[in-house]
């Protein structure tokens, strides 16, 4: 593949969990576990391939709304998750980032949180970026109050705001904008994800639940995004 038509930035919604456990006949944590399995060989996967950055949602703002036992089983994966890189990923040469307002979350996964970040984050290859907690409405609301700040404390005139200063406060700061937003589970629809971000990326969304994603799923969407003619609005 050439190298202009592959993706430096690519996201993934992983979404389907649910349905892939009911299919079974099993209860939904069951199928965030298989979820969670999936999530470590396609972050391998990428990062095997050369994918520079790549944004995983793994709990939206809107997740809460989920009944407390199934919540109670993601945050529980989740410190799974985390516990197994501290121990085993992180010889890997990837650096971990969160996106999001992790200071819902309770303070032991807070604190393996700031842990992954703080032992990864001399690391020099691909970026994973895990947005937990994240929407991206609260984000943008959040950029704005900073912005609001500076406003006020007279160190910018809002005439003078531009986009910069709004990317300088996204969770993303600093990182290239998605290049593919891959949405498996066939669902249509963004969920709140990376919307300032994604003005111009490219969507691909697979029918295949999240559990059932292999990394050649990955390849196929990849060979999908390299035949777009990506235009940004000129001709
Ligand atoms: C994605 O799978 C995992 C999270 C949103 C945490 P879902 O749990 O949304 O699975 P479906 O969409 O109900 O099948
Ligand atoms: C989006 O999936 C959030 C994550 C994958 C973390 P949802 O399953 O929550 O989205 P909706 O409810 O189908 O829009
Ligand atoms: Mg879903």
């Amino acid at each position: 593949m050439e190298k202009s038509s592959f993706p430096l930035h690519v996201g993934i919604i992983m979404d389907g969990n649910g349905r892939w456990a009911k299919k079974r006949g099993l209860p939904r944590p069951a199928g965030h576990s298989a979820g969670a399995a999936v999530f470590k060989k396609i972050v391998r996967y990428s990062s095997s391939i050369g994918i520079r950055y790549l944004t995983i949602y793994a709990f939206s703002t809107e997740n809460w709304k989920r009944p407390v036992e199934e919540v109670g089983a993601l945050i529980k994966l989740f410190k799974q998750y985390l516990q197994d890189a501290l121990r085993d990923f992180l010889n890997e040469n990837i650096k971990v980032c969160f996106l999001g307002d992790t200071s819902a979350f309770p303070q032991d996964l807070q604190n393996l949180i700031s842990e992954t970040e703080e032992v990864s984050k001399n690391k020099t290859g691909m970026v994973l970026n895990i947005a937990l907690n994240y929407g991206s409405r609260a984000e943008i609301v959040r950029a704005v109050r900073l912005l609001a700040q500076e406003v006020k404390s007279g160190k910018l005139e809002p005439d003078a705001i531009e986009e910069a200063d709004i990317e300088k406060y996204l969770y993303t700061s600093g990182q290239p904008d998605p290049d593919l937003i891959i949405r498996p589970s066939g669902e249509n629809r963004i969920s709140n994800f990376l919307l300032w971000q994604s003005a111009y990326s490219e969507y691909v969304v697979m029918d295949i639940l999240w559990p059932d994603f292999k990394p050649k799923d990955l390849d196929w969407a990849l060979e999908e995004y390299a035949r777009r003619n990506r235009r940004f609005g000129g001709v």
